[in-house]
């Protein structure tokens, strides 16, 4: 069964750009309600880790090195099916075939620097969640 909270991270990119108070707006007007959130800078060891199911992969070094450039923002969010919903929501990996609206069709550069993250699985939400947040900065 689907749960009701889902990982994001608003990326290097974003920030930068100044995208963090309407990306956010765009988050909570669609009914997703922060139950945790932080502005922070993954480590080089903190990017490989997080993205370690990525680390065969030919874009990984260029992925570390951007998600470790500047400050982040990480948030978790809850609202009923959160997972399907958020991805829904952002859309495509790849902004050139995100849908008109998303997050990623509105603020993303690229495949590589495409603004934001959302977990794919309820499993890899708690994963995620729990790699940036301990309970007692969750609400
Ligand atoms: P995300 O959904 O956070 O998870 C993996 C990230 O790797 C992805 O967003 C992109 O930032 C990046 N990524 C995925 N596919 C590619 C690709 N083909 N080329 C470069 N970067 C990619």
């Amino acid at each position: 069964m689907a749960t009701n909270r889902t990982f994001t991270m608003l990326k290097p990119d974003a920030v930068e750009k100044g995208h963090i108070g309407a990306i956010l707006e765009k988050i909570s007007a669609s009914g997703f309600k922060i139950v945790a959130m932080k502005l922070t800078q993954l480590t080089k060891a903190d990017a490989e880790e997080f993205y370690a199911i990525h680390n065969e992969r030919p874009f990984f070094a260029d992925l570390v090195e951007y998600m470790t450039r500047g400050p982040i923002v990480a948030a978790i969010l809850e609202k009923d099916n959160a997972v399907e919903d958020f991805r829904t929501l952002i859309g495509a990996t790849n902004p050139e075939d995100a849908a008109e609206g998303t997050i990623r069709k509105l603020y993303a550069a690229s495949i590589s620097e495409n603004a934001v993250h959302g977990s794919d699985s309820d499993e890899n939400a708690a994963i995620e969640g729990a790699f940036h947040f301990s309970g007692r900065d969750t609400f």
